[in-house]
């Protein structure tokens, strides 16, 4: 598992919106094969940690506390150049700015609330994932 996976999030915001068939149905159709899916929450820790790296940044507490703030669909997916071709297929991540006919541009309410993550490197897609999944949920 390496190099053609990424890592990605239904945020709370297309969650309860009633967004998961659609955006999943929009990652089938561009060629994403899903080796592991489940609905779940973060906790507040659970967020702080996965977004560590933004944790200087001024819209992290805000960032932390609506990641956790409800259900979330968190998935593994396979493709060909996966990590860019997913970041194509959901767009830029303030949604005003993101191309048409992407997941973002459909069904992203905000900047903040942009209703999915995808991984941004190959590196980081293994650590997502094994952040969410074990070994055995992972096909
Ligand atoms: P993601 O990690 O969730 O896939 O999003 P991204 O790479 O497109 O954007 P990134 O720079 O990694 O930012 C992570 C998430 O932080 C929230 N954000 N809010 N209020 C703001 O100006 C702002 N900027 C970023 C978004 O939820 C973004 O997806
Ligand atoms: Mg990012």
């Amino acid at each position: 598992m390496s190099g053609n996976i990424t890592f990605t999030m239904i945020k709370p915001d297309a969650v309860a919106d009633g967004h998961i068939g659609a955006i999943l149905g929009k990652i089938s159709e561009a060629g994403f094969k899903v080796k592991a899916l489940k609905l779940t929450q973060l906790t507040n820790e659970d967020a702080k940690k996965f977004y560590e790296v933004h944790a200087e940044r001024p819209f992290y507490g805000e960032l932390v506390e609506f990641m956790s703030s409800g259900p979330i669909v968190a998935a593994v997916l396979e493709k060909d150049n996966a990590v860019n071709d997913f970041r194509t297929l959901i767009g830029a991540t303030n949604p005003a700015d993101a191309a048409e006919g992407t997941i973002r541009k459909m069904f992203a309410r905000s900047v903040g609330e942009n209703a999915v993550h995808g991984s941004d490197s190959d590196e980081n897609a293994l650590i997502e994932a094994q952040f969410h999944f074990s070994g055995r949920e992972i096909f």
